[in-house]
């Protein structure tokens, strides 16, 4: 087994190959000057099972696009079994037609990807009108969860503290992460007005006033969501506000922005990003184990 990385995930894919005790490869990749992809293995890959680490971001467009050339050049050059952890997987969020004429990113994204290479295995993906991976994805895939590293992450550091989801979708995770952690959990109703315009509000009563609260979210992309949830707690009577994104995108600012209303900021590593606490490695590393 050999393992290479493209842009975004060459310390995950690193540390992956470190504790698995195999090869990583480094794999060239770059532009021509007409800015044409260039893609080369650097080592032998023939008859190989390959791991390709690599998130989907930063820059998904790009990363979907060195995916798609990295997984079928390892078919061209004859890898026995090529496999593409994504630790974060992009394109979920469009997943139907919400307005006429527009593309399901979704859709597009497993079409190319079922194309390329033969499993994915990836962490928590939004999956909402889509159930399962299944769904999507005729490869064999695997949907692991960040849950349990989240759960003993929160156990080990905190005190005092509940967990709280910014919106009905995040319960799941809150409520999970909670009964891991060993404390209770509740969630705000969210109202979308527009891209960057959302209202949120308590839906199920639990103690808050002078508790280190834990916003608990999937994504966090331009932070709003999570700005809202950490206002209604401080409100509240929150003690502390931290927040545990599982996917810290953090696009137009936001990390800078939410400096502001957070005590403790933590993401999982399945971006890359100097926020990352919570290791995911150890539960990508048994699905990889698999035959
Ligand atoms: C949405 O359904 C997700 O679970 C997150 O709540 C959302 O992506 C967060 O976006 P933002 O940080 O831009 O508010």
């Amino acid at each position: 087994m050999i393992i290479t990385s493209l842009k975004n995930s060459s310390k995950t894919a690193n540390l992956i190959a470190k504790k698995l005790k195999c090869k990583y490869i480094e794999t060239e990749i770059k532009t021509f000057p007409d800015g044409d992809i260039y893609l080369r293995y650097k080592s032998e890959i023939k008859n190989k099972k390959l791991i390709i680490v690599e998130s989907f971001q930063p820059n998904s467009n790009e990363a979907l696009y060195n995916i798609v050339f990295a997984g079928k050049t390892a078919k061209d050059l004859g890898a026995k079994q090529i496999i593409l952890v994504a630790p974060y997987l992009a394109f979920m969020r469009q997943d139907k037609r919400f307005n006429s004429g527009e593309a399901i990113n979704a859709k597009i994204m497993s079409e190319l990807i079922n194309n390329s290479v033969d499993k994915i295995i990836t962490v928590d993906p939004h999956l909402h009108r889509i159930r399962k991976m299944s769904d999507i994805f005729k490869i064999k895939s695997k949907r692991l969860t960040a849950n349990q590293a989240i759960g003993n992450f929160i156990e080990k550091n905190f005190k005092n503290e509940v967990i709280m989801g910014p919106d009905w979708e995040s319960y799941q995770w809150a409520d999970e992460i909670a009964k891991i952690a060993k404390t209770q959990s509740t969630c705000l109703e969210k109202t979308r007005h527009s891209y960057r315009d959302v209202d949120v509000k308590l839906v199920k009563e639990i103690p808050i006033k002078g508790k280190n609260v834990i916003i608990v979210d999937d994504i966090i992309s331009t932070g709003n969501t999570m700005i809202k949830a950490a206002i209604k707690a401080k409100k509240l009577g929150a003690k502390s506000v931290s927040c545990v994104g599982i996917h810290g995108l953090f696009v137009e600012n936001a990390l800078k922005k939410m400096k502001k209303h957070f005590n403790n900021i933590f993401t999982v590593n399945t971006i890359e990003h100097n926020t990352n606490k919570i290791d995911i490695t150890d539960t990508l590393i048994k699905e990889i184990k698999k035959k």
